[in-house]
């Protein structure tokens, strides 16, 4: 199954291996892509993999996870991110962007915030709490990144909503302690989905990224995450992406597969398809977690750092015949 189309609204994927977003810092400090970024996201298009969603990119300044994230804050960023597009799409594959504010996970010059006072760690600036003027600021930059992100020809744009970042710090009760209304994490959520469903066109496919558990106690579970997409997925929210942890430092005890069973929990509650996986390295455990409908599309992270062209040499390793971009055909053999 895994080697097996899949289609939600008008994107259509040849496969479900899914490259998911993984900041490369390499970015200049204004945030344009350069040739590295058209290289590395064409490798993996050339490389086979159905889906790639682009490492998180920056929708203020200071919502960039550091001073080398790629930026989608100003219209001049569009060009650059149109070539990444072009590329993966000349190359046989399709385009997604994940959309991200740091909050106080930001580690760059500029005014750090959050929902609330407190610091994630030593190593992170203390952040200001938020202002309503702050909060509406940032929603209306979401809302100006999914516009570019469509001018630019992403078919799939990503709400970063995982790994303590600004959206997540508002879900978990650990970092939002607000006493007005915002104490309630939807409610961002909601504010930004209503202002990013404006712009962002209907028939293309608009993803949440979430982590379903936090590893401590007081923080989200798959049950109390899942009743947050559920309150605002009537506004569009076709496809979530399961992930897990990053705003309370923790040892994670990770294994191969170790979040499919968040996925398929989040899949179960929300009846939402989900994009699932963890430290899968092997194509035995990543077709095992899609034919046994843990989840519809299965994410490779590091493994397709280290090897581009993973998904040609599995399909040829369990004797699946894929189809080959043609200028390497002759290395099918
Ligand atoms: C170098 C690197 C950068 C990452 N950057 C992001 C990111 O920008 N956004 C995100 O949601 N996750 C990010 N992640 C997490 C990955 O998307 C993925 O969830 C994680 O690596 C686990 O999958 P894996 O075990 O298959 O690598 C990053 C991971 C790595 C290794």
């Amino acid at each position: 199954m895994l080697f097996e189309s899949y289609q939600l609204k008008n994107m259509k994927l040849k496969n479900r291996v899914v490259m998911p977003p993984m900041c490369m810092y390499s970015a200049d400090t204004l945030g344009f892509a350069n040739d590295f970024h058209y290289v590395h996201y064409a490798s993996r298009a050339i490389g086979g993999v159905g889906l790639i969603i682009q490492e998180a990119t920056g929708i203020l300044p200071n919502g960039r996870i550091s001073e080398n994230d790629l930026g989608i804050w100003s219209d001049d960023h569009i060009p650059g991110l149109k070539k990444i597009v072009d590329l993966i799409h000349a190359n046989g594959s399709v385009a997604g962007i994940q959309v991200n504010h740091a909050g106080r996970k930001a580690k760059v010059n500029g005014k750090i915030f959050a929902p609330s006072a407190l610091g994630y760690s030593n190593d992170y600036e203390m952040p200001h709490e938020m202002s309503k003027k702050d909060i509406k600021d940032v929603i209306k930059a979401f809302a100006e990144a999914a516009r570019r992100a469509d001018q630019a020809g992403y078919d799939l744009l990503e709400l970063h909503g995982a790994h303590g970042y600004l959206i997540f710090q508002f879900l978990s009760p650990i970092s939002n302690q607000r006493t007005d209304e915002y104490g309630d994490g939807k409610v961002f959520l909601r504010e930004v989905m209503e202002a990013v469903t404006k712009v962002w066109p209907k028939e293309k496919v608009l993803c949440l990224r979430i982590s379903a558990t936090e590893y401590v106690e007081g923080g989200v579970t798959p049950e109390s995450i899942s009743e947050m997409i559920n309150s605002v997925k009537d506004l569009g929210l076709d496809l979530i992406h399961v992930s897990s942890g990053g705003n309370v430092l923790v040892k994670i005890n990770a294994y191969p597969g170790y979040q499919l069973g968040l996925a398929e929990r989040v899949k179960e509650l929300t009846g939402l398809p989900v994009i699932g996986g963890g430290l899968i390295s092997d194509i035995v455990l990543a077709e095992h977690a899609v034919a046994s409908k843990k989840c519809d599309l299965v994410y490779l992270g590091r493994v397709l750092l280290r090897e581009p062209y993973f998904v040609l040499n599995q399909a040829k390793e369990v004797g699946y015949d894929i189809e080959y971009p043609k200028a390497y055909l002759r290395g099918k053999k």
